[in-house]
């Protein structure tokens, strides 16, 4: 199955034909990075200015908006410049979203706007741990952030202004990883999931979902022979470009490019017109319980 839906659109708020709606809705849900190689996201020349490191600040390498607080993190910019990277980071937030409502209109009453970033550092040759290396093909899950079952439905634009691509492997499919990865993933310890909530390493409680998931996103970072040798395909997402992927569910690594949007968006299982194909329900299935 080719990894890519391809769409014409070139604006974030263009009308769609029904037919291309469900082309949508079925290729996300199967898997499938939604792709606009020429929806552009654009910048004018003021706003070009922060595509540099610098806009970050010492120790982050994304700067964040929280569009209900209205609240930007991670960023060396001060009062006025801090103001206008924020109506940047505003703007692409509400452009993912009319994009969303449009192509995937079924989910709109039941989404919830996460974060917006802005990355504006080169990912290639960084150095980290191996379970924040995302050069590595992994699921997302998140530590200190349990999703409870809910997807992680992210949209992606390259700005970057020398014609940089974003370079990404996508792996093989959610159910074929899960399969592989199961069987090596010990249960919880007892009463450790409580106490990370109580003591306030989790936002939330963990649930037994979340730890499978994060143990997958964690076991398939640290096995290089897996890396190298899952069926994958390498794809080059072009400036200028955007894209829509479920990235609970699609395997994925981000291996370079430099200057990017991206805007998360949770959708509870409920919302989907296929709810078997997500991440849980497949879960529940090969574990034979549930998991939320
Ligand atoms: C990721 O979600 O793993 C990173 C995506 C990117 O920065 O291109
Ligand atoms: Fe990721």
């Amino acid at each position: 199955m080719p990894a890519l839906e391809f769409f014409e659109t070139i604006r974030f708020d263009e009308k769609l034909l029904n037919a291309e709606m469900d082309r949508a809705i079925q290729a996300i849900e199967n898997g499938k990075v939604l792709f606009f190689p020429n929806l552009k996201f654009i910048l004018n020349e003021q706003e070009t200015e922060f595509l540099t490191p610098n806009t970050l600040d010492a120790k982050s390498k994304n700067i964040s908006y929280d569009h209900r607080r209205q609240q930007l993190k991670g960023t060396s910019c001060k009062v006025e410049k801090a103001a206008y990277l924020q109506a940047m980071m505003h703007r692409f937030c509400e452009s993912s979203q009319k994009l969303v409502a449009t192509i995937l209109p079924q989910y709109q009453p039941h989404i919830h706007i996460a974060r917006t970033s802005f990355r504006p550092a080169e990912i290639e040759g960084r150095v980290t741990s191996f379970k924040k290396d995302d050069t590595r093909l992994h699921v997302d899950a998140f530590p200190a952030t349990p999703n409870q079952g809910t997807r992680i439905l992210r949209v992606f634009s390259n700005v970057n202004p020398l014609g940089k691509p974003r370079v990404w492997r996508l792996g093989e499919p959610f159910e074929k990883v899960a399969r592989q990865f199961l069987p090596r993933i010990k249960k919880p310890f007892p009463g450790s999931r409580c106490l990370l909530h109580k003591v306030g390493l989790t936002k939330s409680y963990r649930t037994l979902y979340d730890h499978y998931m994060l143990q997958m996103h964690d076991q398939m970072k640290a096995d290089i022979n897996y890396q190298q040798t899952a069926e994958q395909e390498t794809i080059h997402f072009p400036a200028g470009g955007t894209w829509i992927v479920m990235t609970d569910q699609v395997s994925h690594a981000a291996m370079s490019g430099q200057h990017l949007f991206e805007q998360t968006i949770h959708l509870p299982v409920t919302g989907m017109a296929q709810p078997e194909l997500s991440p849980l329900k497949i879960l529940e299935r090969l574990t034979e319980q549930k998991l939320v």
